[in-house]
């Protein structure tokens, strides 16, 4: 039974092949040493851009000497899933365009080639409040090096814990087709996530732990600065209304009211996450966090656009993923090969509906769960056609999960104006 079914799932994805273990949380610690890993780094498009200050705020000394070693924790807006890749993808899909490696590029350049820079590259795809707590396998807090310079954090935390992908699988995409819930369903369930005091507590948990760890009380300039997300819609122009995500034929519309609750969620969650912040610090006497909203920086760059006919793969204005849609790294910096990606041992299961949806959900990875509901819908009713089967049977990438998982991401464009919002909030700071 399981090969006859294997045989119609390869009939529709002609490669799939999955590995049914939810993947080990591998972390990077990287130790910048100029100039050698230069040229990887001048790769980010920081090199083309004006280079920014780093504060001399986080400067532990107060002198002219730079801060010296950061560490990145959280989600995959953090990981950056999609921005490309220096040899093989890893577990936690960092990509080379996230802006903490660009802020780890001009960390390194502000050393003046001098100095060893410490970054450490924990934030992972999938990422819960629940996977960085200490105490948990893979613990991104019980990661954390503090014998590495240290001087400064980022945090991305929320989008996992409070159902964005339920949402945007229900709501837009809906991988699972009937089964996907009911987009009401999904954003109510977000919202209840969102109005509950449990992520909270838990990001405050999580807070107090890296403090804790970097022991705060003797390095009174250390902060972490916590990023949100952006809205993901234009929600007011008309011609989307028509217009659909859906991966499945008659997928759900674009509609103003889909759009404009989507982009609530957002505002919503950034919300909730400056309270937060503001809630931790008003436990010090000096702020130990700091909220960067650069929401409005996407403004003109989201989905649904005036005079744009979704889904549109060429616009590299829209700093969001599509579905398979290419990454906008400025021209030259970052090609991208489908070997880039993490492709699956090739002895490992076929996505196999019965199984997957475990393993999928443990890992929290949107492509894996993606690509799982994608098998079981097919399961369901083999005679389900994709809405774009052409586009898909000419993208040889189409099978594997960060072609799903990066959807709703920043691309590399956005990723620039997130290290540069903050930057800017950087700069407000005495
Ligand atoms: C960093 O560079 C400065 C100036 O060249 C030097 O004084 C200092 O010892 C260096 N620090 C390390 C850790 O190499
Ligand atoms: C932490 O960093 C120090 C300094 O580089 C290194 O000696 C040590 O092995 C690291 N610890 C772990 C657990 O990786
Ligand atoms: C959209 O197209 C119309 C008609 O071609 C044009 O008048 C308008 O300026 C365009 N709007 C934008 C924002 O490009
Ligand atoms: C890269 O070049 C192509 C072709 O000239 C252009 O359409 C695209 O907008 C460029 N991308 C960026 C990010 O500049």
């Amino acid at each position: 039974m399981k090969l006859g079914f294997a045989m119609r799932l390869a009939s529709l994805f002609p490669v799939v092949v999955f590995s049914g273990v939810a993947s080990s949380r591998a972390f990077q610690q990287r130790r910048l040493v100029a100039p050698e890993t230069q040229h990887v780094l001048g790769n980010s498009a920081s090199s083309s851009h004006r280079r920014p200050q780093l504060p001399i705020l986080l400067n532990p000394s107060g002198g002219n000497v730079p801060p010296a070693g950061f560490a990145a924790f959280g989600d995959s807006y953090s990981a950056g899933i999609g921005t490309g890749v220096n040899g093989k993808e890893d577990e936690c899909r960092h990509g080379l365009g996230a802006h903490p490696q660009l802020i780890a590029a001009d960390l390194l350049a502000s050393q003046g080639g001098r100095n060893a820079s410490s970054f450490q590259f924990l934030s992972c795809t999938g990422a819960t409040t629940q996977d960085m707590l200490s105490g948990v396998q893979d613990s991104q807090v019980d990661t954390f090096n503090v014998s590495l310079p240290v001087d400064f954090a980022l945090l991305s935390m929320g989008g996992n814990d409070l159902g964005f992908f339920d949402v945007i699988n229900a709501c837009v995409f809906r991988f699972y087709n009937f089964y996907s819930g009911t987009c009401e369903a999904a954003l109510a369930n977000a919202k209840a996530q969102i109005e509950s005091d449990e992520f909270d507590q838990r990001l405050n948990v999580i807070i107090t732990e890296i403090l804790d760890k970097v022991r705060w009380e003797k390095k009174p300039s250390f902060l972490i600065t916590v990023t949100g997300y952006a809205r993901f819609f234009n929600d007011v122009t008309d011609e989307c209304d028509d217009m659909s995500f859906g991966i499945w034929w008659n997928g759900p519309k674009l509609k103003k009211d889909l759009r404009i609750n989507m982009n609530a969620m957002v505002v919503t969650v950034n919300a909730k996450l400056r309270k937060t912040v503001d809630r931790v610090n008003s436990r010090f006497t000096k702020d130990k966090l700091v909220f960067v909203d650069y929401d409005e920086k996407f403004d003109g760059h989201r989905f649904c656009e005036p005079n744009v006919t979704e889904p549109d793969y060429g616009r590299t204005d829209t700093w969001f993923f599509l579905v398979g849609g290419p990454d906008n790294a400025r021209n030259g910096t970052r090609p991208q090969h489908i070997s880039d990606f993490k492709t699956l041992p090739p002895n490992s299961a076929l996505v196999d509906p019965t199984s997957c949806l475990e393993p999928a959900q443990a890992s929290g990875d949107w492509g894996e769960l993606a690509l799982c509901y994608m098998a079981m819908s097919k399961y369901e009713d083999p005679t389900l056609q994709l809405a774009r089967g052409d586009f898909v049977a000419k993208n040889s990438m189409w099978y594997v999960p960060t072609y799903y998982g990066k959807t709703f991401h920043p691309r590399s464009l956005g990723h620039e104006v997130m290290r540069d919002k903050i930057y800017e909030v950087w700069d407000t700071l005495e």
